[in-house]
């Protein structure tokens, strides 16, 4: 008998790590981890099974296929926008063909034990692209089907898999004899930029945020890379995770699409700082705007539209700027950097 699992992919990266604590919390299903590099002790602890690998390797999954009976994917592996501006073809194949392996697995798993298998992905506001700033301006709040023109190798990713997604979900071989869609219930959030007190970002371009923060923690000198009015949206990381959890364990009948924008706050770069500056005072904060990184967040938007995430499913975010500094952000970040 295969066991009852849910299968996170990049496991070991930022949203992998609060992710399973409150997986391991709720002890629902056994965890079953896959990423390129070991977890670290403190969350290689609490899985069930680690196993370190690519998921381009279709062996490695196909390994999982036989030997669990996967009912949920967590899909976290990705190389972020900046990462993938740098190398184009390899973004591709990770978060593309990486997507569809997995996309593949989940239909296999949901023919061989006969139930749909959930399948959350976190897209993200790179699948945006507006074309001035002036138009940003003029755009305002965005709902999920405007200005799908992302600029970047990772936005353009995105948007794809999210198409993928729902081609599985709703279209998958659709002239064949016998109907195939619908074992693949895919789920997808489009994430604003994530800030979390336990680990810094690696490869994204809405890292300047928890870079501020994190640097100013640390006592060490930091540029921010964007204008001070620079806007784009973001989300406190426990939000984030708990956006995940709640979209998989929402009832099907209650989802009206299957990609959904969820936002928390959206200062200003300045306002950042601000907040950061009064919690250290003796951070030294300066700018230094990098023109090409300042163009992507520019084509993001100032703010995003996800009242369907909060009707359908009942998306309700914690932390509100203030709060996500004041409750979360500072106290967490202050205790990491003690602790050294
Ligand atoms: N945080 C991500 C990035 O900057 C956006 O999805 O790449």
């Amino acid at each position: 008998m295969r066991k009852p699992v849910v299968l996170i992919t990049g496991a070991g990266g930022e949203i992998g790590h609060g992710l399973i604590d409150q997986l391991a919390l709720q002890q629902q299903r056994a965890i079953v981890t896959l990423d390129v590099s070991p977890l670290d002790a403190a969350i290689g602890r609490k899985v069930d099974r680690e196993i370190t690998g690519s998921i381009l390797d279709r062996a490695v999954l196909d390994r999982i296929l036989a030997e669990y009976q996967v009912e949920l994917v967590i899909h976290l592996a990705a190389l972020l926008s900046t990462r993938s501006e740098f190398t184009p073809m390899m973004a591709h194949q990770v978060n593309v063909e990486g997507t569809l392996n997995l996309l593949e697995f989940a239909q296999h798993e949901a023919e061989s034990h006969g139930r749909p298998v959930v399948f959350i992905y976190p897209s993200s506001i790179a699948a945006y692209g507006i074309p001035d700033l002036a138009t940003k301006a003029r755009a305002g709040r965005v709902t999920e089907d405007e200005w799908m023109h992302p600029r970047t190798m990772y936005g353009c990713n995105k948007l794809y898999c999210e198409q993928l997604g729902m081609y599985y979900a709703r279209f998958y071989k659709q002239l064949a004899a016998e109907p195939a869609a619908g074992k693949v219930d895919f789920r997808c959030v489009r994430f604003p930029g994530l800030i979390s007190g336990l680990t810094v970002p690696s490869g994204g371009t809405s890292d300047y945020a928890p870079e501020m923060i994190h640097a100013a923690a640390k006592g060490e000198p930091y540029a921010c890379f964007v204008r001070p009015d620079t806007r784009i949206p973001f989300m406190a990381m426990p939000d984030g995770v708990d956006a995940l959890l709640k979209l998989a364990a929402a009832s099907k009948a209650n989802l009206s699409r299957t990609a959904y924008n969820v936002s928390a706050f959206n200062p200003s770069a300045e306002e950042v700082r601000d907040v950061v500056l009064n919690a250290f005072p003796d951070a030294q904060l300066t700018w230094k705007t990098d023109e090409k990184r300042q163009g992507i967040v520019d084509s993001w938007p100032a703010d995003v539209d996800d009242s369907a995430a909060r009707i359908d499913w009942g998306f309700a975010p914690r932390y509100d700027f203030q709060r996500a500094f004041s409750e979360y952000l500072i106290p967490t970040i202050r205790q990491r950097y003690q602790r050294g």
